[in-house]
């Protein structure tokens, strides 16, 4: 399986994008993570841009959709909600609506925050915006890591067991919905 892991924020010590390197450093044999690092350079949503030849940047992120059987979302909170660069990248990735590459894409979310509550408004944010692109988010039980400053040692690792079992089992119930649609028959 072969997951795109999109960290939320674009500043060096992102605490979500370090998060997302531990998930790509402790996955399983089979799973794939591949950290994306473009949200910086994605322009503000313009529908007069959202042409066949949309801007680079905005191919480029949606051919990694594309090309991933799975999502895997480490989101910030920002004022209880997304990051708007975070949601800049969905608005993009979400056109055209029917056909998009987020469409019936496996998705989940994660999130990190430096508050008492790991980032839990701004993952249901994030939930329900894939929702509405069409995303298929999983509903595994969320993995909030609160005080995130703290929650890594000196090699970048999670030090907490519990969080360790969540993470794992968000690749697993990822891993199970792309299954899933293995076996669903193309239709002729
Ligand atoms: C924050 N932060 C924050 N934290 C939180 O738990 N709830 C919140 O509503 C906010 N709001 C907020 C707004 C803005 C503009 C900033 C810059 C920060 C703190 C935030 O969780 C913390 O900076 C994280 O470490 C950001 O994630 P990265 O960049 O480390 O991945």
């Amino acid at each position: 399986m072969r997951v795109l892991a999109i960290p939320g924020s674009v500043r060096a010590g992102s605490l979500n994008a370090r998060l997302l390197r531990h998930v790509a450093e402790q996955a399983p044999a089979g799973v794939d993570v591949e950290l994306y690092g473009g949200l910086k350079s994605i322009p503000p949503y313009d529908e007069d841009d959202d042409t066949d030849a949309p801007p680079a940047e905005v191919a480029a992120l949606r051919e990694a959709i594309e090309r991933a059987d799975a999502i895997l979302i480490a989101t910030p909170e920002y004022n209880h909600s997304i990051p708007g660069i975070l949601k800049n990248a969905l608005d993009w990735a979400s056109r055209p609506h029917t056909t998009s590459t987020l469409r019936n894409k496996p998705v989940a979310v994660t999130g990190a925050s430096t508050g008492r509550f790991g980032a839990v408004w701004a993952q249901a944010e994030a939930r329900k915006v894939l929702g509405a692109t069409g995303a298929r988010v999983i509903d595994t039980e969320a993995v909030a890591i609160a005080l995130a400053h703290d929650a890594f040692d000196a090699k970048g690792r999670l030090t907490t067991t519990d969080h360790e079992v969540g993470l794992l089992r968000i690749l697993d119930d990822l891993a199970s919905e792309v299954e899933r649609d293995a076996r669903v028959p193309v239709p002729a």
